[in-house]
């Protein structure tokens, strides 16, 4: 067979070039340059149309069969997985290396092949390195098929002859396939061995787990497409140096986004927190400023999180504002709100804020939390320990309601929170025990309750 016809192209306004450059001269874009494959049409100017064998079909008469759901033998990944594994599916898991992607993955697959056969592709670690993981962690390791190969083609030979059910690929970036003479890593690589794999396991019927590693920017490693050939996508949440790791749907083609599955890092592997609420929580002795606890509802679940703030004369003419686990362009927003809805003044002051325990927070019921939070820390007011804020804050200085009030006040209760902020779109109808709630309109209103405190 004739190696197919390789050419350089801007992925950005399509030029083509016979070999690699920096600048695109098409559109004078840097870096959108990358090698393809271009097989030749044949003596056909309608590629697309030749030979197709497609039907259409009348959406009533599309005969739908029930998608087989395995379960992963841990309810939290199986919850982030929209109810299990769906047989013929690829599953990107990305994160931070040592995150514990391979970790999970063992498991997982220990535990599948109990029942259909499954093979652990390895690109980083050899087969005694896994293996004593896995005695390590006491999982089941009869069934399980290894094979230490980065070679693509020669993985698709393996698993023709032997048609394992479950694949997993760790890790994609060290993969590659002789279609491409660029070296393993490289985004062209990286995205032509993925459409490979992912392509088989769709024709196959075969569960494709791919690990990929994210790089510093918090991206992974490798294209975007590799995103749109997948059919799930899951991050590992959570730092190093915390036992906790939340793992993430960014994109589910069988569930809901934004499902979080927590768990623990144990020396017996990742263990998983089936009552995570509270977990966020740190214990002072005495309240301290800039301290405040929201309940932030990622995903069907409430948690209960803790939001710092750390407001500091800054001593550069560019003050610094730094959010970790929030988008530091909305702390900026936030910021904007305060000046020009309270009239206070944060220029010239550096502004810190921080999610505990590596938790990211998505979505904007954490704004009034996180502004109460900077002037606890600008006045220095500590506020009660037992105090829960959430509520979306508009550019008018409106106070919007969150979903789900009712059930983010009810876990606070549960965990022996005693009074609450929220916006007035999530009064409560029924009083919640032992818990005095205060409904703010404005940001206004909720500056008037902080001073009155
Ligand atoms: P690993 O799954 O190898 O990470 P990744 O594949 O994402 O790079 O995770 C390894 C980290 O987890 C490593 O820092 C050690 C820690 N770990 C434990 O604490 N306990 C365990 O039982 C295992 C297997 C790993
Ligand atoms: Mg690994």
């Amino acid at each position: 067979m004739a190696k197919p016809k390789l050419t350089f192209c801007c992925q950005t306004c399509g030029t083509l070039y016979p070999k690699w450059t920096g600048q695109c001269t098409g559109c004078n874009e840097w870096n959108t340059i990358l090698e393809e494959i271009r097989t030749k049409p044949e003596n056909s100017r309608y590629q697309g149309f030749a030979g197709a064998e497609s039907t259409m079909t009348r959406m009533s008469e599309v005969t739908l069969h029930d998608d087989i759901r395995l379960s992963s033998g841990s309810q939290e990944l199986d919850r982030v997985l929209g109810g299990g594994i769906i047989m013929g599916s690829a599953i990107l898991i990305g994160g931070d290396p040592g995150i514990g992607k391979s970790t999970i993955l063992l498991q997982t697959v220990a535990h599948l092949s109990q029942e259909l056969k499954t093979l652990y592709v390895t690109g980083e670690e050899s087969p005694q390195q896994i293996t004593l993981r896995a005695r390590r962690l006491g999982l089941p390791e009869n069934h399980l098929w290894l094979l230490a190969e980065t070679h693509v083609e020669n993985i698709l030979n393996h698993v023709q002859k032997e048609k394992p059910r479950v694949l997993v690929i760790d890790s994609i970036q060290t993969m590659h396939t002789s279609l491409l003479s660029s070296a393993p890593g490289s985004v062209g690589q990286v995205r032509e061995s993925a459409m490979q794999l992912v392509s088989y396991a769709k024709q196959n019927g075969t569960a494709l787990f791919i690990v990929g590693h994210v790089t510093k920017e918090g991206h992974l490693a490798g294209p975007r497409v590799l995103e749109h050939m997948v059919d799930a996508v899951l991050y590992f949440e959570g730092e190093q140096d915390n036992r906790y790791r939340m793992i993430r749907a960014v994109k589910n083609r069988f569930g809901a986004v934004n499902e979080l599955g927590i768990f623990a890092m144990t020396d017996k592997g990742l263990k998983e927190v089936s009552h995570p609420s509270a977990i966020f929580l740190s214990r002072y002795s005495q309240p301290v400023s800039g301290s405040i606890v929201t309940a932030t509802k990622e995903g069907s679940r409430p948690l209960l999180v803790e939001v710092q703030a750390l407001v500091d004369q800054s001593n550069t003419g560019n003050p610094r504002r730094l959010a970790v686990g929030l988008e530091t362009q909305r702390l900026s927003m936030l910021l904007a709100i305060l000046h020009r809805h309270s009239g206070v003044m944060t220029h010239g002051m550096d502004v810190f804020l921080n999610v505990v325990g590596g938790l990211q927070i998505l979505e904007p019921a954490a704004d009034l939390p996180v502004l109460l939070a900077i002037l606890s820390s600008l006045r220095n007011k500590p506020l009660s320990q037992d105090l829960l804020v959430f509520g979306e804050l508009g550019l008018a200085g409106e106070i919007r309601p969150v979903p789900g009030g009712q059930e983010r006040l009810k876990e606070a209760a549960k965990h022996g929170f005693k009074t609450a902020v929220v916006p007035h779109g999530n009064m409560v109808k029924k009083t919640i025990d032992g818990m005095q709630v205060y409904a703010v309109q404005s940001l206004r209103d909720a500056i008037e309750w902080f001073e009155g405190m």
